[in-house]
């Protein structure tokens, strides 16, 4: 018997525990393990019925992602799980923590299930691009029916065991201790005559053309992405087709997922939003500080929306404006955003009366001196920003954290205004931010590593994804966006409708096309952005169509007008043969030849310009590794996760290929913006790959 996985006897019943940290993975060493296990069991009589439990903070939580891409070893899960499936005595899953992918594959093997009631069930293989594939897509419809199953492979997102119980998915549900609850359910089962055999059960009757709808329902979030559509085939199957067939099909469409870029691209995703957390100047033993008491400074869009995020995460805020009228407008923020999410259903009215009491507003900067991190939120204006830093200067605790949201500022510069440069940070959000997950962490020259630490774990506990990054223009994610941003402006006065330009990316597989973003931030943001930069290129082509539109009032949504129009107060773009026009004229004067441009070469231009920019960046130190690169674009700029990030796909098409591209845009554009980095020159010349050059 392995070490893994043991087997004890209680009485009758045998325990099966598996015990392989961190997560109980499906490794070769468990498989065999179980098996072994399961043959033991077998063969001795004095066994009547068996519990399989797991050691540790969860249950099984899937099939080793880190053997995917390797040569298989058997015994491969299908074949153990053939063999539990066959069991002949009764058989109970005894669920902690998380049963995920394969670890609820096998549950959903055991003739039954008891979960403790803080568990989570679910087949999340969706977000690493694959589907369940063993036997998770013929068994659960077989349980729970079509849509439900459908809705828990297709989102990936995990059940509770309330859910779970009222979908038959789970028999017994417990505060009490688990194994001692699974082993006397296993003990009143042994006289059990008819054990249930889910793969012997039929899938409760689909209406006709259900899944048509459900292809429908789910054709705007899945664009592009391969995996859902191969288990709305599977459920198909489990519906039409007899279990061994649909096994047969399961299996045929799980290979196609496992071997497809699309998996590698969301299998390198899961690792790299892990490996964020890794600084190698910052120790995993570095102390943090505790943080519990927030205090926000500006109670505007990013202000209310932080503010909001701290208090969903259980924390006190303590908000302050400059004067009582922002401060009102922020809590209104707040309180609307909190009866939305219990419209919804996502929280009770309790919970939001008890996050609003976690809420004092304020009006003196005295009232800041117990606050553990502060994060200032004001008018993105240096001068603001430094005299709040000092008035902080004064008040705060000694340890207490000063943060900045600045979204361009030098935090350096910002540091300086107080005492105590090795507490400030800067700490960037996304809009909203209460919603989006990306938060960059951006280190100024003398932050010291306990703030940084205490930084990253802090993002853990919005849970967010805190990136490290450096002190740059833009830093990472705003750096990277001026170029995309830049090839959008120029495409569009060479000829390509805004329209187009969008639907070419969101086909492409971004969440929004550039044009509907700026609509949606405001043109009028960036605009008054580069009438403060004084770095700006010297060509009158640079963001003429935005600072255009800008220029007329025509700031987007807000407006009802920006680069498309939006009917009253919908959000709907509806293209403005006004704004062609005006484009046209504009390309005229500014001598641009306008042409009919292709999908191809949309793509190429915005997403090469990014690998081009995360390349200097990278270069220039102000990213640690290319894959914090690619978090940052998935997370906070609506990348397609199944392409992986931008340097990711960089990898997948080739460096070479690229780096060949951006040569050519360079001959045909001019060097000025299309100069390749040293470093894309040293990777394509070497045949390397970004992948490889973070092992380094
Ligand atoms: N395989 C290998 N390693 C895994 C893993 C897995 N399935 N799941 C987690 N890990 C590793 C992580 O990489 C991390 O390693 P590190 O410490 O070296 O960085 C460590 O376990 C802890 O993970 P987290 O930091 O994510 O810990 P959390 O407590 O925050 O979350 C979790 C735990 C909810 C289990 C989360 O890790 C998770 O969602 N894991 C993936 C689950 C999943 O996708 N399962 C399906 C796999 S595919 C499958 O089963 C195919 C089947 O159908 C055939
Ligand atoms: P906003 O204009 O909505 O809010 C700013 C708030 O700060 C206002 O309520 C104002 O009354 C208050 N304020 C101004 N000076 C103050 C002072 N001296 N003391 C106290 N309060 C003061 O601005 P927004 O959009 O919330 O931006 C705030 C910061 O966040 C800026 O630095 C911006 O660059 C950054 N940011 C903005 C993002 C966005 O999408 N809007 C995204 C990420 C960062």
């Amino acid at each position: 018997m392995s070490e893994t996985v043991t087997l004890a006897r209680h009485g009758q019943v045998a325990v099966i525990t598996i015990d392989n940290p961190p997560v109980n993975a499906l490794s070769h060493a468990v498989r065999k393990g179980i098996g072994d296990c399961l043959a033991e069991a077998d063969g001795d009589d004095a066994i009547e019925a068996l519990v399989i439990y797991c050691a540790g903070r969860t249950f099984i939580a899937g099939a080793d992602i880190r053997e995917f891409g390797k040569p298989p070893q058997s015994p491969s899960l299908r074949e153990v799980l053939a063999q539990l499936d066959e069991f002949r005595k009764p058989t109970v899953a005894a669920i902690h923590g998380t049963a995920l992918g394969g670890g609820l594959e096998t549950a959903l093997c055991c003739h039954y299930r008891v979960a403790a009631s803080s568990a989570k069930l679910g087949l999340p293989e969706v977000r690493l691009g694959l589907l369940p594939g063993s036997g998770g897509t013929q068994r659960l419809p077989r349980l729970i029916g079509a849509e439900h199953a459908l809705d828990m492979m297709t989102g990936g997102k995990p059940v509770d065991p309330a859910t779970a119980m009222a979908w038959g998915l789970v028999d017994a549900c417990t505060d009490d201790e688990l194994l001692k609850t699974a082993i006397e359910f296993a003990d009143l089962k042994i006289t059990e005559k008819n054990l249930p055999r889910i793969s012997e059960r039929k899938v409760a009757n689909v209406e006709a053309g259900f899944f048509a709808a459900y292809r429908k329902k789910i054709a705007r979030r899945t664009r592009g992405f391969e995996a859902p559509e191969r288990i709305v085939q599977c459920v198909e199957a489990a519906v039409s087709v007899s279990f061994a067939d649909g096994m047969r099909k399961e299996r045929e469409l799980f290979r196609l997922c496992r071997d497809s870029s699309q998996s590698a691209a969301m299998r390198h995703l899961f690792f790299a939003e892990r490996q964020v957390a890794r600084v190698p100047d910052v120790p995993k033993e570095t102390e943090v500080r505790e943080i519990s008491k927030i205090a926000v400074i500006g109670a505007g869009t990013m202000g209310a929306g932080i503010a909001l995020s701290c208090l969903d995460a259980g924390l006190d805020v303590a908000m302050l404006d400059k004067d009582r009228q922002g401060l009102e407008r922020g809590r209104a923020t707040i309180e609307k955003s909190l009866a939305a999410a219990v419209g919804k259903g996502r929280i009770s009215d309790t919970q939001m009366q008890a996050r609003l009491s976690r809420l004092d507003l304020i009006d003196d900067f005295a009232a800041l001196a117990d606050a553990d991190l502060v994060i200032e939120a004001v008018f993105e204006t240096m001068a603001i920003k430094e005299e709040v830093f000092s008035a902080l200067d004064r008040v705060c605790r000694d340890g207490a954290i000063l943060a900045s949201n600045t979204s361009t500022l030098d935090i350096d510069r910002i540091a300086s205004a107080t005492s105590r440069p090795e507490d400030v940070i800067g700490l960037h959000f996304f809009s909203p931010a209460n919603i989006m997950k990306l938060l960059e962490i951006v280190r100024g020259a003398r932050t010291s590593a306990e703030v940084i630490a205490s930084s990253m774990r802090f993002a853990k506990q919005l849970s967010k994804i805190g990136v490290l990054v450096g002190n740059c223009f833009g830093f990472v994610g705003n750096r990277m966006l001026y170029g995309y941003g830049r090839e959008n402006q120029f495409l569009l006065l060479e000829g390509a409708a805004p329209e187009y330009i969008d639907q070419v990316l969101t086909d492409w597989g971004m969440a929004m096309g550039p044009n509907a973003v700026g609509d949606l931030a405001g043109l009028d943001v960036g605009y008054k952005v580069r009438q403060e930069r004084t770095d700006l290129p010297d060509d009158p082509r640079y963001y003429r169509v935005a600072d255009m539109l800008a220029e007329q009032g025509r700031y987007g949504q807000k407006t009802g007008r920006g680069i498309y129009l939006y009917d009253n107060g919908s959000r709907k773009p509806i293209a403005d043969p006004e704004v062609g026009e005006m484009i046209r004229r504009e390309a005229e004067r500014l001598g641009v030849e306008q042409r009919e441009i292709g999908g191809a070469e949309i793509i190429e231009r915005c997403i090469y310009a990014l690998v081009l920019e995360g390349a200097k960046i990278l270069e220039e130190g102000f990213a640690l590794r290319a894959s914090d690169i690619d978090v940052v674009w998935a997370n906070g700029y609506g990348f397609p996760r199944y392409r992986g990030g931008p340097m990711f796909y960089a990898d997948t098409m080739g460096v070479e290929k690229v780096y060949d591209a951006i040569c050519g845009f360079a001959e045909r554009f001019g060097p000025q913006y299309w100069s390749p980095s040293e470093l894309l020159a040293r990777l394509a010349r070497d045949g390397g790959t970004f992948a490889e050059l973070d092992k380094e």
